[in-house]
Parts: C-alpha cells; sequence; structure tokens
C-alpha cells in the first residue's frame, strides 16, 4: 500500500510517502528549531503558525519527491498524539481533507507508536516480542511490544523527559538550544569522573525514570561555579547562569558538568533498556527518539548489551527524530488490518 504519512506534532512539519510499510519514496522534514531558538524552547503559539504555513508545500513536495500524483495515494497516516494540540490540529486538518478530497482510508497514528516502528523501515530481522525505549524532548517510555497491537508501557518518567533534561541542562550551561547535541559536542573526549551527579530510581524493580534531580543537581554546581545563589533567580526558572563570555576556566568546568550530566543520564537509559529487555526475556531492544542520537549512549549501550547477549538497535539518526516516514509506516500496519478512523476523530494532547 502507498501510504501518505504526516506529523506535526511539536516543531516540525513532515510529510513522507512510504510504500508497503517499510519502502521510503519521501521523507520531507521542515524544522522549525530557527523560529524557537530565540525563546530556548519551543513556543507553542508560534509552532501551530508555523505549521499552517508551511503543511501544504511539505505535503506537495514529499509526493513530488515520491514521483506521485495525490492519486496514487492509497492511504493516510497522521500523527493523532501525544503533542501540542495547536501543533496536531494543523496536520490533522490537512489529512483529514485530503482524506475527503481523494476518498482515501484515513487513521490517527500515536506518534511513540511511530517513534517504534521507524526501525521497521530499514532493518527486516525486528522480531516481536520485542522491548522498545522512547527517548525524546517529550517522552521517555519503555515499551513491551508483543506484537503490532500489543503495544504495553512498562516504565516513563515520573518528571522531565531526557531530551527535557538535556535543553534544560544545555540552557542552564548557557549552550543554546536544542540542548542534546550541544551537550554532546562539548562532553566529546571529556573525563568526567571526578564529577559524579545523580542517578535515580537505579536500585530496586522500578522500570521508571527520573531526571528532574539530576537536573536540580546540574544547578547547584552552576551556582557554585559562578557564585550565585538561586535565591536571586526566579524560583522554578531555568536561565542560563552562565554568561556567553566564558573565560577557559569556566569553559572547561561547564565541559565538565556537561560530561557528567551526559554520563548520568546514558547510565540510567543503559542499565533501564537493559533490565526490560532481560525482565521480558526480549533478545532485541530498540532505542528510538531523537535522544537516541545520541554517539555515547549507543557506544554504551552497544558495548553493554553484548556483555548481556542482548542486540540493540537504533534507527538512523533522521528516523531517530521525528519524522513523517515512520507515521507512514506504523499506519500502513493500522490501515492493513482494517483500523481505519472516522473524519471525526480528535487530537490528543495525551495518549
Ligand atoms: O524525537 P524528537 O526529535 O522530538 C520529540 O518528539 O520530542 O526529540 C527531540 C529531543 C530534544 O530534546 C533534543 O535535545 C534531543 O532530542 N536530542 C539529543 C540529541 N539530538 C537530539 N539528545 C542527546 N544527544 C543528541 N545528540
Ligand atoms: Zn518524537
Amino acid at each position: 500500500m502507498l501510504v501518505l504519512g504526516i506529523e506535526s506534532s511539536c516543531d516540525e512539519t513532515a510529510a513522507a510517502v512510504v510504500q508497503d510499510g517499510s519502502h521510503i519514496l519521501s521523507n520531507v522534514v521542515f524544522s522549525q528549531i530557527d523560529v524557537h531558538r530565540e525563546f530556548g524552547g519551543v513556543v507553542p503559539e508560534l509552532a501551530s503558525r508555523k505549521h499552517i504555513e508551511v503543511i501544504a508545500p511539505v505535503i506537495t513536495q514529499a509526493l513530488k519527491q515520491a514521483d506521485i500524483t495525490p492519486r496514487q495515494v492509497e492511504g493516510i497516516g497522521v500523527t493523532r498524539g501525544p503533542g501540542l494540540i495547536g501543533s496536531l490540529l494543523v496536520g490533522i486538518a490537512a489529512a483529514k481533507g485530503m482524506s475527503l478530497a481523494l476518498h482515501r482510508p484515513l487513521c490517527g497514528v500515536n506518534h511513540l507508536h511511530g517513534h517504534l516502528f521507524a526501525i521497521f523501515l530499514e532493518r527486516r530481522d525486528i522480531r516481536f516480542p520485542f522491548v522498545g525505549l522512547v527517548v525524546s524532548g517529550g517522552h521517555t517510555s519503555l515499551y513491551h511490544v508483543k506484537g503490532p497491537f500489543e503495544i504495553s508501557v512498562i516504565g516513563r518518567t515520573r518528571d522531565d523527559a531526557a531530551g527535557e533534561a538535556f535543553d534544560k541542562v544545555a540552557k542552564l550551561l548557557g549552550l543554546g538550544y536544542p540542548g542534546g547535541a550541544i551537550i554532546e559536542k562539548h562532553a566529546h573526549g571529556v573525563d568526567a569522573a571526578g564529577l559524579q551527579l545523580p542517578r535515580a530510581l537505579m536500585n530496586g524493580d522500578s522500570l521508571d525514570f527520573s531526571f528532574s534531580g539530576l537536573k536540580t543537581a546540574v544547578l547547584r554546581q552552576v551556582e557554585e561555579m559562578c557564585g550565585v545563589s538561586r535565591r536571586t533567580e526566579r524560583p522554578g526558572s531555568f536561565h542560563p547562569l552562565v554568561s556567553a563570555k566564558m573565560t577557559t576556566d569556566v569553559r572547561n568546568r561547564v565541559r565538565t558538568i556537561a560530561a557528567a550530566f551526559q554520563s548520568a543520564v546514558v547510565d540510567v537509559l543503559v542499565a533501564k533498556g537493559l533490565k526490560a529487555a532481560e525482565r521480558y526475556g526480549c533478545g532485541q531492544l530498540v532505542v528510538c527518539g531523537g535522544v537516541a542520537a545520541n554517539s555515547a549512549l549507543r557506544e554504551k549501550m552497544f558495548a553493554e548489551s553484548g556483555r548481556r547477549h542482548i542486540e540493540t538497535v537504533f534507527p538512523s539518526m533522521p528516523l531517530c527524530t521525528d519524522n513523517a516516514a515512520m507515521i507512514a509506516a506504523r499506519a500502513d500496519v493500522l490501515l492493513e488490518a482494517g483500523l481505519m478512523d472516522a473524519l471525526d476523530f480528535d487530537a490528543k494532547s495525551r495518549w
């Protein structure tokens, strides 16, 4: 089946054409990072407005790159949630309009199931059941994927998502937005063994995550380094405490904190992912979402899983971050099973 996928849950406007759930004919992503950078995070109202501006050209480009006409589309899948309501509604309205005009079946897709199914676009050897770890800006969750329609959450973050923690810590360190790739760059080659930051919920049975204590520990380090007290800041605010003009000493300290933070997040993700795979008797662990682009995470995950005879697999970088090919891949499974939606379905901010 030739499926058009549409994704607009956060700050990427994306459309893709995928054949039979596995062959990508086009995968167009318009990133809004430039719109949100100056605010240090995604501004929902600006995101919705930008989606409205670019959704039609992005879909047109996806059809053009796939070298097909709209009439050749056999099914449509669109992200229904979780995400920002205003952003989701733009993609959903476009998808419903096309479904109505072209008389093609439409289904609403769970964005996180989309992340999990991105791996099927590149690997034919993934077998059910597997354990999936979705680590993105909005989510950090573990799934037991018993089959295409048996997907259960077995662990989730109790506060911040891992990507959100990367973004907030980068802001605190005065490094910019989005934080993941910048922290990775500053942490590269730095030995942070001398600075131990907390790794929450590591002892005991829980497969849940918590990153807010780690974020606060970073804040304390920054305050100590700059000689400022958090009391001088607005409570709960995370304004950059480190100024753009850094001395070499401060720069080195920032790099040490970045490396210690990254290694704490990586340790937790690796330990919990492998614990889940072992507990559920799964030989394969699929790691996806924006944070899965992190090289330190990839390296440690490969090293540790090799020791425990578990195969860890990551989608390639463009399929780790938000894209519409993963939405089309998931939609293909739903549509082939006859699970289309009526045109009156709503966006879901939580799912
Ligand atoms: O999956 P994604 O593109 O969007 C959401 O659904 O949230 O993930 C975006 C998140 C951001 O928080 C970003 O900082 C993080 O992924 N990220 C990274 C890296 N690249 C992106 N985190 C750590 N290391 C990276 N290299
Ligand atoms: Zn995502």
